[in-house]
């Protein structure tokens, strides 16, 4: 605790949510052996010729202040990459350029939601979502998902009811961390209709839309929206290239708002370092088959988690179609906080607790399987014997 005598500080700061990942972590980190899925990101390094590109800029001296919005042609690379993913033609005076997803985030809340507001966030959800609208003032009205046979469910229904005069925003990760849900075009086209009836904003976070395993990509607000709809869209370098070190990423906003984002850019990072931009040029123009190496690997992984936990009693989980997470539960283990510190002593396995992720992640842990396979084999079959061991002793 803090002491207010000593140093008064604003509530909102005092009540940012603290990460229950970060718990798990800190006692498991220096175990010998230790197989760590806890973190949402793989095991490989960004690709050399990313890198090459950021280095090739410092050493031409690109080391001084840059636009707000990002450089033109990292703005227009980023353009062509979305219109060529989507098959729905993207500008750049949509695009602008942030440290990382979370710096998007920042930006997109600050612009709409405060005190007295409430922003809907189904869970379990990145605790960002929460943590990025807390610190703002604003109010995290959690929409429990639902999981049964069929995997994790959003009820729209839910949804709806949730709506009350104080929201600004849905606040929607499609596919999901860390449930891998993802909504389809018809549950989007319910939010999309239901946020237009009550002139609300979306705050879309399609950061996984290539990491779907039913098709090229996973549905987006981008095949149902206009220019015009009121829908931020939160987007990351990290998990496509590789990049959750570099803190790059960008916001997609109707053009019309730039002078306030600009600004929002200004007061808070005045932008994203110049040889960093590069590397996203390089990693947007010659990443694609990167990516799809990153998107195949994962679905192998995926299988083969799913395969070796289901043929094991105890296990409550269903394929996720999308994102490189599986959260699954286990019979008669309520209380997956302590079960994450058991499986780091007795399985050698670093997982997050489910409770991290808001009220609907009580009694599952997330398991981040983007790593070589050997690593995922291995944990899905230390898992599979400690969770074994464990339902004998309780027998
Ligand atoms: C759903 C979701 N959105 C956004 C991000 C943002 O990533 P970053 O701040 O690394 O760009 C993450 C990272 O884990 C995420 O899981």
């Amino acid at each position: 605790m803090i002491s207010a005598d000593l140093f008064p500080l604003r509530p909102e700061a005092l009540a940012a949510p603290s990460s229950g990942i970060v718990e798990v972590f800190d006692y498991g980190r220096n175990k010998p052996g230790l197989l760590p899925l806890w973190v949402g990101e793989g095991d490989r390094p960004t690709p050399s010729f990313i890198a090459e590109a950021a280095q090739k800029s410092l050493a031409e001296g690109e080391t001084f202040y840059t636009h707000q919005a990002g450089i033109p042609p990292l703005r227009e690379a980023i353009a062509a990459y979305l219109s060529r993913m989507s098959g729905h033609n993207v500008g750049s005076e949509r695009i602008f350029v942030t440290n990382g997803g979370m710096h998007a985030l920042q930006i997109a809340v600050r612009m709409i939601a405060g005190s007295g507001d409430e922003v809907i966030v189904p869970t379990p959800a990145w605790p960002n979502f929460r943590g990025a609208l807390e610190v703002a003032g604003a109010t995290t009205r959690e929409v429990p998902m639902r999981f049964g046979n069929a995997g994790w469910q959003l009820d729209i229904d839910d949804l709806a009811r949730a709506i009350t005069p104080a929201t600004r925003a849905l606040c929607i990760n499609s596919p999901a961390n860390p449930t891998g849900w993802t909504a389809t075009l018809d549950e989007l086209r319910a939010m999309l209709a239901l946020a237009r009836q009550h002139g609300l904003w979306i705050i879309a976070d399609e950061i996984y839309g290539q990491f779907y395993f039913e098709g090229d990509r996973a549905p987006s607000f981008r095949d149902l929206m206009t220019p015009e709809d009121r829908i931020l869209f939160v987007q990351t370098f990290s998990k496509n290239w590789a990049m959750t070190g570099w803190r790059m990423g960008w916001l997609e906003a109707p053009a019309a708002l730039a002078p306030v984002i600009v600004n929002l850019i200004q007061y808070s990072s005045s932008g994203t370092p110049v040889f960093a931009q590069r590397a996203g040029i390089a990693a947007l123009e010659g990443g694609d088959a990167f990516i799809a190496e990153q998107v195949s690997q994962a679905r192998a992984n995926r299988d083969q988690l799913v395969a070796i936990l289901s043929a094991v009693p105890g296990f409550r989980l269903a394929r996720p179609p999308g994102a490189f997470y599986l959260f699954f539960g286990v019979e008669g283990a309520a209380d997956t906080r302590a079960l994450a510190f058991d499986l780091v002593d007795h399985a050698g396995v670093g997982l997050a607790p489910g409770t991290a992720f808001g009220a609907g992640g009580d009694g599952f842990l997330r398991l981040c399987y983007l790593r070589r396979s050997e690593d995922v084999a291995e944990a899905a079959h230390r898992l599979a014997a400690r969770i074994a061991a464990r339902a004998t002793a309780h027998a």
